[in-house]
């Protein structure tokens, strides 16, 4: 069973913003990609620094010198402090997906029916 925790209105958030919250415990960042939310661990898995300070960018690749693609943007998170990178939608780490921080469910609801905004709600 879980537990759920309010985040904040929607009104909050702009496309790519973050916000990091005390919920059960836990420090857990919660971010907008694409209209989405997600919630990830505020802790990083390697030695302990908070995740969520760190900034959020894309994923590169490249078939060859000169050539780049920029996929994932705004869903990949980097580590603060020797930036390990992490995927927001998993949370496993780049290029040791078996390396992960936590995700949990979030979902976006009336807060009250009086109330013409949208609430977010993190589940743990
Ligand atoms: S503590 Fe996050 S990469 Fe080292």
């Amino acid at each position: 069973m879980t537990t759920r925790y309010v985040v904040g209105s929607v009104k909050e958030f702009t496309a790519g913003s973050k916000k990091i919250i005390e919920a059960g415990g836990k420090s857990i960042g919660v971010y907008q990609v694409d209209d989405q939310y997600y919630a990830i661990r505020n802790l990083c898995p390697h030695q302990g620094a908070p995740l969520c300070a760190g900034i959020t960018s894309s994923y590169i690749t490249s078939k060859g010198p000169g050539h780049f693609e920029f996929e994932k943007e705004g869903e990949i998170v980097r580590c603060p402090w020797h930036q390990w990178e992490f995927d927001l939608k998993t949370g496993c780490m780049i290029v040791d997906p078996k390396m992960r921080t936590m995700t949990y469910d979030v979902t976006v609801e009336k807060y009250d029916v009086s109330v013409d905004e949208d609430q977010i709600y993190v589940h743990l």
